[in-house]
């Protein structure tokens, strides 16, 4: 990677929609009040861990997914096994003791649907890292969750698209670092490059660069992009991310993914619609900008998050 602070000349300063600038401020706020030990129970709930509650459970797509593709036994194990609901094990956390224990219930129903789904796939034997301050959910006497159930479907799918053994992995939009803690514990060559904005860079920095050799890791702002050579990467990942950017902001990433990715392949799991309340945004999958040279390889309804569509491409250059 070239490191001089001179050849900054990435995506324009100000690509950042006006939805993730409020969230911004929020997780700024919250970092500065409890610092990134507890992320995984502050920001991470805004990036991919969902929360469940009773009282939105009846507009929940994922809780009739699960209830549709769980076997009994799976959901008599999800509700009966051991539910630690106490306060000093939930801090930081204001929910109702109803919705922890239906939060635990549903991560063992997503960890149950991935193991059956995928295999037993070797992302669920890794750890939880307590690093961050995970949720105690455990199901047959270890802890689980619903970050490494939802890692090991969209793994399995990068790997039905030919993404078996990257040696240089780009994403964008990581969050705290879930997906780079799976695949970089999987693929030990693997090196990770990061673009995000802040405090997200500073979070996933936190916790990646203890967990791994940060060697291996490398963190971008947008406006560093043009640090990455062209050419250089053998899978790029996105998730949850596209939708919720300004479109010029989401066009230029997929401009710079077409130039990174040559002979590489790129996977997206981004809403099929949505719109962003706060920018004022219809946004739907099919209208992104994906490079005409582009060869799909997989593109379909996620399990679990069935209002998001999961796609894969090679880039031939
Ligand atoms: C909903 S979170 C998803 C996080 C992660 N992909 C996951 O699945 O856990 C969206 C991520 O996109 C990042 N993001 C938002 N706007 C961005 C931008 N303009 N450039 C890069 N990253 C951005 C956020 O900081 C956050 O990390």
């Amino acid at each position: 990677m070239r490191e001089s602070p001179d050849d900054d000349s990435g995506l324009p300063a100000g690509v950042i929609s006006q939805f993730w600038k409020e969230l911004q401020a929020e997780h700024l706020r919250t970092l500065r009040e409890y610092g990134p030990e507890t992320m995984k129970r502050q920001q991470a709930l805004r990036y991919f861990t969902w929360r469940w509650s009773w009282s939105a459970l009846w507009r929940s797509e994922q809780f009739r997914f699960l209830l549709r593709c769980s076997a009994p036994f799976d959901l008599v194990t999800a509700v009966l096994s051991k539910t630690d609901l106490d306060d000093s094990r939930w801090e930081g956390v204001a929910w109702p003791r109803a919705d922890r224990r239906l939060y635990c219930a549903a991560t063992r129903l997503i960890w149950r649907y991935a193991e059956r789904a995928t295999g037993r796939h070797p992302a669920l034997r890794l750890a939880e890292p307590l690093l961050g301050s995970p949720l105690p959910v455990s199901l047959r006497g270890r802890l689980i969750s619903q970050d490494l159930a939802n890692s090991a479907l969209e793994l399995s799918a990068m790997e039905r698209g030919g993404a078996s053994a990257p040696l240089h992995v780009l994403e964008i939009g990581a969050g705290y670092g879930r997906t780079a803690y799976v695949l970089l514990s999987l693929h030990e060559r693997c090196h990770y490059t990061i673009v995000d904005i802040e405090p997200a860079l500073t979070i996933s920095r936190w916790y990646l660069s203890q967990l791994f050799d940060p060697d291996r890791l490398t963190f971008l702002t947008p406006e560093q992009i043009d640090r990455v050579p062209r050419a250089s990467v053998d899978l790029a990942v996105s998730i949850s991310t596209l939708s919720e950017m300004t479109p010029s902001t989401r066009d230029s990433y997929l401009s710079f993914l077409d130039e990174v990715t040559v002979r590489g392949r790129i996977y997206l799991k981004q809403w099929m619609s949505w719109h962003n309340p706060v920018d004022n945004l219809d946004v739907h999958f099919d209208d992104f900008a994906i490079p005409a040279r582009w060869v799909p390889i997989l593109k379909e309804a996620c399990p679990v998050q069935t209002q998001f569509l999961q796609a894969m491409w090679r880039n031939p250059g």
